[in-house]
């Protein structure tokens, strides 16, 4: 397949180019891959999905997904993960559940980079005790996109080519939608049968909602973070907002006011509700949520969540605060 993005290439927006793209890589994967074994971190993203998709079409059993649960994911996105691409689409898929691992070494770890780094470095770790359990893997996959390529060039962003792997972990690199942005990313993956709200998902980070506990993650708080997560996520798809909204999440910082629940005085979380649209994220407005709906989700999260007694809106447009609190 092209190393480069054709500059003629036209923009993948219909079902039609979509198989054209799909059959051609197809085709190209089978000649690369040949009878060998491909293995792929499968986070559940987009780009990732849409790559074990097309490697499933292309070699079957030959590819081996591993999707590592750090602890940090969304409610139910492990669980969707496994029936996709193990139920559904008869992936070999291993499932790490490593997530008291991460929440371990994170005790206590304040500094936001400091949280970063222990979550992508024990990341490559997982990954890399899977991957020697395996015999014969010669080839990784990787879901690297055309505006990753184009910023590593220029240098604003470091594009890990085997995703840090240590040194004697020596494969080739599969790289099927290297070309692409993330539209057609996305039509590619309709085209393939993933699921809509895998396909159009909304950004989420990679240190996941570790970066939405601010300060030192506590399973309590960090329950807090994802029911609350889960109920804005269901009235956003209730209410239309789904699709029209960027980015939209809760966080939970690490402080408790005075309320009263059940007639008696608590001493509890607040969650902070945002949500913001933007083309680039490097600037973003805030999203005008209808009262009712506000009002709908305070009684929610106050009633439904554990340990929270209060509900806020962060109002603040980017700059001056970045989309995520750290
Ligand atoms: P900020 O907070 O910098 O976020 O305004 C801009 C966009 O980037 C996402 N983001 C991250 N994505 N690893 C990621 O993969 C990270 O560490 C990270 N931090 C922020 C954020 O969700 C938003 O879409």
């Amino acid at each position: 397949m092209a190393d480069r993005r054709p500059d003629d290439m036209t923009r993948i927006t219909t079902k039609e180019l979509a198989d054209a793209f799909i059959e051609e890589q197809l085709e190209a994967l089978r000649a690369q891959i040949g009878d060998k074994k491909v293995l792929l971190a499968l986070s559940g993203g987009v780009d990732s999905s849409v790559v074990a998709a097309l490697l499933i079409k292309a070699v079957g059993q030959q590819l081996t997904c591993v999707h590592v649960n750090h602890g940090l994911l969304r409610k139910g996105e492990s669980e969707q993960v496994i029936e996709v691409f193990r139920d559904q689409m008869k992936a070999n898929l291993i499932y790490v559940d490593a997530s008291d691992r991460f929440l371990d070494k994170l005790a206590g770890v304040s500094d936001p980079e400091t949280k970063r780094k222990i979550i992508g470095g024990e990341f490559i770790e997982v990954f890399a005790e899977e991957a020697r359990k395996l015999d014969n893997i010669e080839f990784l996959a990787q879901g690297t996109i055309w505006p990753d390529i184009l910023e590593s060039e220029k240098g604003i962003k470091a594009h890990h080519n085997a995703g840090g792997l240590p040194e004697d972990m020596k494969f080739e690199l599969v790289e099927p939608v290297k070309i692409l942005f993330k539209d057609e990313v996305r039509v590619v993956g309709e085209a393939l049968g993933l699921p809509s709200n895998m396909v159009y998902r909304q950004p989420f980070p990679g240190p996941g909602l570790g970066v939405r506990c601010p300060g030192a993650i506590t399973r309590e708080r960090l329950a807090a973070v994802r029911e609350s997560d889960a109920i804005l996520r269901e009235e956003f798809a209730k209410n239309g907002l789904e699709g029209k909204v960027w980015q939209y999440f809760t966080v939970v910082p690490d402080f408790k006011s005075t309320g009263i629940k059940n007639g008696e005085r608590s001493f509890e979380w607040a969650v902070i509700i945002r949500a913001v649209n933007t083309t680039d994220a490097m600037t973003a407005e805030v999203e005008d949520i209808p009262f009712d709906l506000m009002k709908h989700l305070v009684s929610r999260i106050t009633n439904e969540v554990e340990g929270v007694n209060r509900v806020l809106y962060d109002f603040t447009p980017k700059p001056t605060g970045t989309i995520e609190f750290e």
